[in-house]
Parts: C-alpha cells; structure tokens; sequence
C-alpha cells in the first residue's frame, strides 16, 4: 500500500472563491486523493484556509468585523461549501492556527541559526490617518504618466506603467482617503534565497518527470536578469504571524507579522499537526508524513495549484524547508493548472463576475459542476466555461450515456425478471469483447489518474461509460428475451453489473451519483476492478436491487438562458 500526502493550493479567506478558483487547485486535488483511496492507498489530504494579508484586513474592515472574527466566519463558510462540493480532506485548516504560528516561528528561527536571514532598513509610506504603513497597492493617486487619476502604487491600470508610489501626484491612502502621507523608515527580515540558489537549482534538475510549464518558471526565476534574488519575509501589520525566532523574541522587529506567502505553506505542514492534535493522535502520527526521519521517506507527495502560485511552491517554500536544515518532506510531484475562463472574460473575485461555488450549489448537485469542471480543466492552456458547453456535456456525458444505461437496464430488468440479477445463459462472444475492450480502457484510465491527466482520464471514462452503451443496444436483451429469455437474462446480469462497475470508477468525480449507484445496486463492495471479468461477476445471481430515481436531469433551454441571464451581471 502506497502513502500519498495531497495538499491543494490553500485558498484565500476573503470571499467564497469561484469555479475558476476550484477547477485549479481544490478540485483536482480531490479527484487524485478519491483516486488513491479507491485503489486502496493511504492518503492524507490536507486543504486550509489562507488568513494573513492586507487582503483578509482590508475584506474584515468592508464586512465591518474585527479581522480574527471576520477569518473565523469566513472559515466556517468556506469549510462548509467545500464540504458541500465533495472535498474528502482530512483535515481543512486555518493558517491561521497556533499550529501554524508556532511552526512559522520554529523556522524562521531555525533559517536565521543557518544564518540565512539578514535585516534591510527600507522607505516605506506611513498613513498619519491609519496609524499604519501602506502596501504598495493600498496607495492611489494620479498617474504621472496619463493622468488617470486612480492608479495604484503598483501600477496604473489606465496605462498599464508600472510605477513606485512616489511616483503618484497627490497620493492618497486607499484605506481612508486621507492625503496625511509620510516616508518612514522600517525595518524588515529577508530570506537570503540567493545563497541558496545552487541547491534549489540541483533539486529543481533532480524533477526530471515534472511538467516543461512547471520547471521552466522555476529556472526563469533562477536564472533570469540578476538570478535568484532574496525576498522580504515581514510586513508592518497587525493581522499575522508576530515575528520571533523559535520562541524568543527578535530584538528590533517587535509589532511586526511574517508575510502571508512566507506562512500560508508552512500551514500545509501545520495542518496536519492541526488534524493530529484535534483527532488526539500523538506527534508521530504528523510526522510520519513529514518528517523524512519519522517515516516519510516513503510518501509521495503531491502538490495542486493555479500556475501562478508556482514560483512560490518552487523556489519560496522549498527555500524555507531546505534552509532550515531539518528533515522535511519536500514535494515529488507539483500539479499546475491554467485559467478557466468565464463566458468570453474571465472569472473575478472583485469584479463579481462568474459562478461562484455557493451559487452553482443553489442551482444544480455539485456532481453536475465536478463533472464538467473535471473534463474541461484548463490543463495544456486556458480552457472557458460556457453555459451551452455546460449544458451540452451534462445533457450528453451525464444525462444520455450514463444516466440513461442505468435507467435503462434496470427498469428492463424490473420489467421482465423483478428487481434482482437473473440467473441463466452465459457470456459469450459479445460480452467477452466487452470485457476485452474495458480491461484496455480501465488500465489506460488508470495511468492518466496516475499521471493526473485529468482530462484525459475523463474522456477515458466517458469511453469506458460509451462501451456499456454500446455494448446494450447491440446485445439488445429486449429483443433477445422474446427468443431466448436466458441469453437475455445474461445481458441483463451483466449489465448491472456494469453499474456497480462504473459506481466504482466514477467515484473520483461524481461521489454523490456513484453512492446513489451503488445503493440501487444494494452492494458496499467498492473494490477497484484489477481484474474486469472478475469484477463484471460482483454481483450474484439472486442479488436484489432496486430501480434508482433519474440520475440526472437534463439542463432545458430555458433554464440555460435563465442562468445566463442571471449570471450575466455582477454578483449581488
Ligand atoms: N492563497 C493563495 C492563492 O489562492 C495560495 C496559497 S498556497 C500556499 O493564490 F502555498 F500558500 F499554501
Ligand atoms: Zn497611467
């Protein structure tokens, strides 16, 4: 039995994240941690909620809560609508947690013993008004270049010119207005990276079976312009990680926090001492998937995530853990996804615009969304979400193939024999070219899984769906019952056991459907079909089933316009 750690990309606390968020990083995530389990692996799938930042501050002050209250709400909602949309982690953390405070703490400290942290004194702009420093971006005012009189510190949007906020005329905080600016002096921890660069370098050559997409940011950042170059690790904030080494005090940095890209992965690791601790399990049962001494040398471990979290799951995280000197899992294989587009734009958090997973649940099952948003991920480039595409694939691949085998065998059987497999006839050429040609597909379908294809294990299991299809309406048992009611009563038998069959295969996209199935068919046994002909024989003659409701429901026409027309605007 294999062991896998699975983490998925650690979504941000402000705002229920939407389809484009889920598809790249929690989704895929899921399907691969179902897949494992369903071949009988060990698995530890860890998720959490990201709550550091200006961003999670600044949502706190609009929603008009005290930001630990704010992330403490927002953590119950997005922990319930995942729950919602099937994800099986173990454990959904809060980076946030004391788990995470600590071990944030323990390396930054262990970093700074190795003698890779040094202190930079910088110029940075001080709000009189907030009482606070100012990020870049939480600095507006006009553009020197176009006048366009909202630009941000960073950049004008107008003019696309990147800028430094000194650059604004009359600039302004964006928190409260207020023109009371000043330039102060701060001080701040940065991670020397560039020290580091010749062993990151190694390490990234050492992934020779990772994705061209993925290693090639890792070396742009390696080796583009000056190279590798060294990285602020604190902020001026009140909300996050209070800087220390290990327990004690850092002397000169009192009142500030880590930044929320140097916590957020270490939380991958706190979470599962967040998942020991609240199961009371000891330490070494953590450890045993993260520590290299404690037991982990024998997980793979396997990372999801959008393709711009990547310089950071390359190159920062990785920096952090090696510099520390110590023992920890790194990641064997890194999972990256491109945009998923919405509806001829794309998908935005701050715009409003596009599904977001509270409202897809409001108008169809989540196995609706897993399925589509599963065989159209934006894998080799940018993929779109459009409502004809939706309904096509849920009217076809759902609703037709597979919805419509089940509803057809086992209503046929209810008719002519009762609601239990029938006893008599044999398998013959037909269905022997059946069992040959799904023993392929099941074992292609298996390497895509392994490989997380995950495009392609959908076709592939669209396919294996198609064959059952097929194979019914040319043994046609409706026709053959009128001459040899025992041939047909084989057909019949092997065609629910198809059902259970594809319960079983299916599980990893469509875990509610696949549960529906496999309760109609009155069966727990889950095993995964090593052995097809073997597995087409689970269930016995004499074996009650009952006929399950419709499946699933067709998308009408008029519906679709109606959730076009409703989705078209901004988010209410
Ligand atoms: N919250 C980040 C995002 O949504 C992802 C953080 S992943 C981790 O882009 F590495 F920080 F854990
Ligand atoms: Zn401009």
């Amino acid at each position: 039995m294999a062991r896998i750690l699975i983490t998925s990309a650690i979504p941000y606390i402000n705002g229920i994240k939407h389809l484009g968020n889920l598809v790249g990083s929690q989704l895929p995530a899921d399907l691969y941690a179902r897949y494992q389990r369903g071949r009988g692996n060990e698995v530890m799938f860890l998720c959490a909620t990201d709550e550091h930042g200006t961003p999670a501050e600044l949502a706190a002050a609009k929603a008009g809560k005290p930001v630990a209250e704010y992330c403490a709400d927002m953590y119950e909602i997005q922990a319930d609508i995942a729950k919602r949309f099937g994800m099986s982690f173990d454990h959904f953390g809060r980076s946030s947690s004391e788990q995470n405070k600590k071990l944030t703490q323990h390396f930054a400290g262990k970093l700074d013993e190795a003698g890779l942290i040094r202190e930079v004194t910088e110029k940075q702009i001080y709000s009189n008004a907030d009482g606070r420093f100012l990020p870049d971006r939480y600095i507006e005012g006009t553009c020197p270049n176009c006048g366009y009189e909202n630009a941000r510190g960073d950049q004008c949007e107008n003019c696309t010119k990147q800028l430094d906020p000194t650059d604004l005329i009359e600039p302004r905080s964006a928190i409260s207005g207020s023109t009371d600016l000043e330039v102060r002096e701060t001080k701040h921890l940065y991670l020397r990276q560039s020290a580091m660069k010749d062993q990151l370098d190694a390490w990234i050559d050492s992934k020779t079976d990772w994705p061209i997409l993925t290693t090639s940011i890792a070396k742009k950042w390696l080796h583009d312009g000056d190279g590798l170059q060294d990285r602020g690790i604190t902020r001026d904030l009140d909300w996050g990680v209070p800087v220390k080494k290990g327990d004690q005090d850092w002397p000169g940095m009192e009142g500030k926090v880590f930044y929320v890209w140097f916590d957020a992965p270490i939380e991958y690791i706190a979470c599962a001492k967040e998942w020991a601790d609240s199961t009371g399990k000891p330490d070494s049962e953590w450890e045993r998937w993260w520590r290299t001494d404690k037991g982990a040398d024998d997980v793979r471990y396997v990372q999801f995530m959008g393709k711009d979290n990547v310089p950071f799951h390359t190159l920062s995280f990785p920096a952090t853990i090696l510099g520390s000197g110590e023992p920890w899992k790194m990641v064997d294989h890194l999972k990256s996804f491109n945009y998923l587009n919405y509806d001829g734009g794309q998908f935005s958090t701050s715009q409003g615009r596009g599904v977001f997973m509270d409202q897809a649940l409001e108008i169809l099952p989540t196995d609706y969304w897993r399925w589509w948003l599963l065989s159209h991920a934006p894998e080799s480039s940018d993929s779109e979400f459009t409502w004809e595409n939706f309904q096509q694939s849920v009217n076809k691949d759902l609703a037709d193939v597979l919805g419509n085998f089940v509803s057809r065998i086992t209503k046929f059987c209810r008719s002519k024999f009762g609601e239990v497999v029938p006893e008599g006839g044999d398998f013959g050429e037909r269905e022997n070219a059946l069992i040959d040609e799904l023993t392929k597909r099941v074992r292609a379908y298996e390497a895509h899984m392994e490989a997380m294809d995950v495009r392609k294990s959908a076709q592939e299991l669209r396919a294996i769906w198609v064959a059952g299809n097929e194979y019914l309406q040319a043994a046609a048992p409706w026709s053959t019952f009128k001459e040899d009611p025992k041939q047909a009563a084989a057909q019949v038998r092997l065609g629910l056991n198809l059902i259970r069959f594809y319960a079983v295969l299916s599980a990893p996209f469509i875990p509610y459907t696949s549960a529906k199935m496999l309760s109609a068919m009155n069966t727990l046994d889950t095993s995964w079909p090593d052995d097809v002909a073997a597995a087409l024989n689970a269930l016995p003659t004499g074996h009650d089933f009952t006929v399950p409701d419709v499946l699933f429901a067709k998308i009408t026409d008029e519906q679709r316009e109606e959730w076009q027309a409703k989705f078209a605007g901004k988010r209410g």
